[in-house]
């Protein structure tokens, strides 16, 4: 039989380093909500391959609709011969995302290929070459996407230069206010301060869009208050920049709307998703305005795997799933019984300094000392660890790896769910003592 030792003793030898896996363990198969590992362990799945199953994993119904397209073709290029499972996917994106305008929608392979393909057709519209990114954000491993991403180690340290015309603001980050204030009486003077932005770091007439995330997703379960997205918002609109939501986390029901953006009643000029688009495969997506999206030439988007009609097939399936099963609504009752019980840790454990949250992307963020705010980096990690002896698959975020952000399949049982609450309770009780 082979062992996760024996595996990752044979993963080291070929594969490089830098594809790190937070657990040192092989997975043999899944459903569900579970994971079941080469040596038969089973363990709850609170990390979903980073928000990627939110239909849970190997879901009937996208297991068929992969089956019933592989029989009829797996690949033609989308840029040689067209498939009617691609137009139906950007159709029902379209009239999904927000927005009353008239949209339209391309696909591509990953997150950060939406990104980049966001960028070029922002750049493209508006013949402008800056790009305003925030801190704590996260877009993508690529060139550029790494340069939008935020975090120093491990992302981005060694692989300079960096992709160019790329300026940071401040994000919304109230527990550690980058202006030392107080939500409201700060009146979101983290947006507003993009005024000021235009005339210290870049003038607005050289910007081609801003491209923020809507929650944080690997900067920390992040929530903005209400107010900050329209005035965002509104300011991109006065100086004809491109608003980008990158939805590839928060996308996909994870917030208990379709979309996090819907809850701030922000209309976004474009769109990505990628992550649970697909139920596991690869799969993004850009959505946006009619306008911007049919600008590049003929030919100048695009990709040969992209789009492919397994996954829109998928796709399809899981836009279907989240119609059928109201996975919506599930994500809200799954983000409720999350808060109450990382709230009550927070009474029970200072270690707990932050507890956030929006629909089911609910954080909590560990500190050594709640007046310090000191990150409790190796507490973060012994805790996932031992989640995981436990029966338990976590995943950390945040720019100092402190903050435990459940990603769990929005399929999950009420007793799964318990079962994993209770682990972490123990754990951080465990580790605290
Ligand atoms: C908000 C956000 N944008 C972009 C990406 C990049 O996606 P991918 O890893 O599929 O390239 C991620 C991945 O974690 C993400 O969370």
């Amino acid at each position: 039989m082979k062992t996760n030792n024996l595996l990752l003793d044979e993963k080291n030898k070929h594969v490089p380093q830098g594809v790190f896996s937070t657990h040192p363990i092989f997975a043999e198969r899944a459903k569900g909500a579970i994971i079941t590992d080469v040596e038969g362990k089973e363990y709850i799945d609170f990390a979903g391959g980073i928000g990627v199953v939110n239909v849970g994993h190997c879901d009937e119904e996208v297991l068929k609709a992969i089956q019933d397209q592989i029989q009829k073709y797996i690949h033609t290029c989308f840029q040689v011969v067209m498939y009617e499972p691609y137009v139906e996917l950007a159709k029902r994106l379209n009239e999904i995302t927000p927005g009353s305008f008239s949209k339209k929608t391309m696909f591509v392979n990953s997150g950060a290929e939406a990104v980049e393909n966001a960028v070029k057709i922002a750049r493209h519209t508006t013949g402008r070459p800056a790009i305003i990114a925030f801190e704590d954000a996260f877009h993508g491993r690529t060139l550029l996407t790494m340069s939008l991403t935020s975090k120093m180690k491990p992302y981005k340290f060694g692989f300079g230069p960096y992709a160019p015309e790329i300026y940071r603001m401040p994000y919304a980050y109230c527990y550690r206010c980058d202006f030392g204030l107080e939500y409201p009486s700060c009146e979101i003077r983290c947006a507003y301060f993009l005024r000021e932005f235009f005339h210290t770091h870049i003038s607005s007439e050289q910007v081609a869009a801003l491209i923020v995330e809507p929650v944080l997703g690997e900067g920390g379960f992040v929530i903005p208050p209400r107010e900050y997205f329209k005035i965002l918002h509104k300011i991109c609109q006065e100086h004809g920049i491109v608003f980008i939501a990158d939805e590839i986390q928060t996308g996909f029901g994870r917030t208990g709307r379709m979309f996090a953006i819907e809850h701030y009643k922000v209309e976004p000029d474009i769109i990505v998703v990628g992550k649970s688009i697909a139920g596991g495969i690869p799969l993004s997506g850009i959505t946006g305005r009619t306008e911007l999206m049919d600008h590049p030439q003929a030919g100048g988007l695009g990709g040969t795997f992209c789009g492919n009609p397994i996954a829109c097939c998928a796709a399809l399936a899981v836009l279907d799933l989240f119609e059928k099963k109201d996975l919506i609504s599930r994500a809200g009752q799954i983000g409720k019984k999350v808060l109450e019980r990382f709230e009550e840790l927070k009474e029970k454990y200072s270690i707990v300094g932050d507890v956030r949250g929006l629909g089911a992307m609910v954080g909590i963020e560990l500190v050594i000392d709640r007046k310090t705010k000191e990150p409790a980096t190796l507490f973060t990690k012994r805790l996932i660890e031992l989640c995981r002896k436990k029966g338990l698959l976590m995943i950390s975020a945040g720019t100092y790896s402190n903050i435990i952000r459940p990603l769990m399949p929005l399929i999950i049982t009420d007793e799964q769910l318990d079962q994993g609450l209770n682990v972490i309770e123990e754990a951080i009780s465990e580790i605290d003592n």
